[in-house]
């Protein structure tokens, strides 16, 4: 099959989250299955630098948005060493050669990101339709692939209807725009009903994809069931509920090309599942790193992740401040709400030699904080699926979660009686469920063996993209 994956991040042009990594890995997954596999994204200011010798500049394609004629250029790469994965790099500097991805560095979306993703979906079908790569299947990710999966309705000339596939990857995130929108970017106005794209009267990109997939995917089974339920469904759970038996959830894998604690090239020591010595390095060197004082007896834990209220900060600033008097070390990467940022940056000031917060987007830094911590802390609020816990396992860092989305799916509760599990899981959004699972963490933590044995069952599974590359294949077929 050809497959043609239109998303607005692929890992390393462009990542503000899990989206980046996760297209870097399922892509050259399908394509050692045999597909030939286009991933569609634009070419942003940020993604230059690594823009290297994989893509190369091909010609302008004319592209109608609306009543407008806009011409792109194309870069077009590949994935080393697939050559069936392909990358296609959509270049329109006025829509995407600016500071920031979705919205400038000050904060806030961009007032055109209609248009622009609009533009995405429709120039990456008029680009397969020029250079005859006219895809099989079209998969558009998240409310910026949404219109991708809409336009493919409605194929150029006499080019078959590709099969539509559709992935939620956060359903707080629809691309919601007023109904003025509607003819600058092209969509069929006889859709712009509660069964098409409008939501609320606004029009929904994430709802224009849904409507016109025939599979809807989420990331992980316990968020297709979620989603399906009033309480976690942001307004899409009747329409979810009703194509119930075309929604799928399909577990995230993890590139271990990149995350990976035996190759990483950004740890100074690496290590094994059965040769540990270089995790004890790593720790020390984070510490030394961080300014936090070089201690092996006490834990350090750690989270990396965008500051939003989906990640469960909120309970962090509140429970962790009790066990500090433990002696723990905590370190947080992330960026994002001011506010989020502010109440971390306050518990750092105050415990300087065991909070460290770090803010900005540091990829090497989050490799070696995953490598250096004994146990991981992401205690989300809702989460579809979640790789840095899936990492932390990989590292050898147990991670402390809350059973919600792929959490839940992707970890299994410690027990010590039956030593049993590979992380930590608590049920009630409550500081104080939090505290006293951290407390559950730091015992186990203590007892040197059976942590050894802990940290050995989380590093022994398998979270390749073989896996979910055959489930994704299966709905592709279906
Ligand atoms: P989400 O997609 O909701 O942000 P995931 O856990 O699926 O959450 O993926 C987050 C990805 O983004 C991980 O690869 C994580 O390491 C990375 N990440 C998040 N924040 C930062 C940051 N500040 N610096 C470096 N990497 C980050
Ligand atoms: C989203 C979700 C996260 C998921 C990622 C990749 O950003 O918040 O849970 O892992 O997408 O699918």
């Amino acid at each position: 099959m050809r497959i043609l994956h239109v998303a607005s991040e692929l890992t390393p042009y462009a990542k503000t989250g899990g989206l980046g990594d996760v297209l870097a890995g399922l892509v050259p997954a399908l394509a050692a299955r045999g597909h030939e596999v286009i991933v569609a994204l634009p070419r942003y200011r940020d993604g230059r630098s690594v823009e290297g010798t994989l893509a190369r500049r091909v010609r302008k394609f004319p592209v109608v948005l609306g009543g407008a004629r806009l011409d792109v250029e194309l870069l077009e790469g590949q994935f080393p060493g697939y050559p069936r994965a392909r990358v296609w790099l959509i270049d329109h500097p006025a829509s995407y050669d600016r500071d920031g991805i979705y919205g400038p560095p000050s904060g806030g979306d961009f007032p055109d990101n209609a248009r622009r993703f609009a533009l995405l979906g429709k120039a990456a079908l008029a680009i397969a339709d020029e250079l005859d790569a006219w895809p099989d299947v079209v998969h558009g990710h998240d409310w910026q692939g949404g219109p991708a999966v809409l336009y493919a309705m409605s194929p150029p000339g006499d080019r078959l209807h590709p099969r539509r596939v559709m992935t939620i990857h956060n359903l707080a995130f629809q691309g919601l725009f007023p109904a003025s929108i509607i003819d600058e970017v092209g969509f069929p106005r006889d859709r712009f009903t509660p069964h098409g794209y409008e939501f609320w009267s606004h029009v929904g990109f994430l709802k224009a994809g849904l409507t016109a997939a025939e599979h809807v995917t989420t990331v992980s089974p316990r968020y297709a069931r979620e989603i399906q339920r009033s309480d976690a469904g942001m307004g899409l759970d009747g329409l979810l509920r009703s194509m119930s038996d075309r929604v799928v959830g399909i577990q995230n894998g993890i590139d271990d090309g990149a995350w990976s604690p035996a190759h990483d090239p950004h740890l100074a020591h690496p290590y094994t599942r059965d040769a540990m010595g270089g995790k004890r390095h790593c720790k020390a060197e984070l510490q030394r790193e961080l300014g936090l004082p070089m201690r092996a007896d006490v834990p350090l834990i750690g989270s990396i992740a965008r500051l939003t209220e989906q990640k469960g900060f909120d309970l962090i600033v509140r429970a962790l401040p009790r066990l500090l008097r433990d002696g723990v070390q905590y370190v947080a990467l992330g960026a994002g709400d001011p506010a989020i940022e502010h109440s971390l940056r306050l518990m750092a000031n105050e415990h300087p030699d065991q909070v460290h917060l770090h803010v900005g987007f540091d990829e090497g830094l989050a490799h070696r904080i995953e490598a250096g911590c004994d146990l991981f802390l992401m205690p989300s609020r809702w989460e579809p699926c979640g790789l840095n816990q899936l990492y932390s396992q990989a590292y050898g860092t147990p991670p402390i979660v809350r059973a919600v989305g792929g959490l839940d799916d992707s970890v299994v509760d410690f027990d010590a009686r039956s030593r049993s599990g590979t992380g930590f899981k608590f049920e009630a959004y409550t500081d104080v469920a939090l505290e006293s699972t951290l407390r559950r963490a730091m015992l186990a933590w203590s007892d040197t063996e059976a942590f050894r044995a802990l940290q050995r069952r989380a590093m022994s599974q398998d979270f390749s993209w073989h896996g979910p590359a055959r489930q994704y294949e299966r709905v592709y077929r279906s």
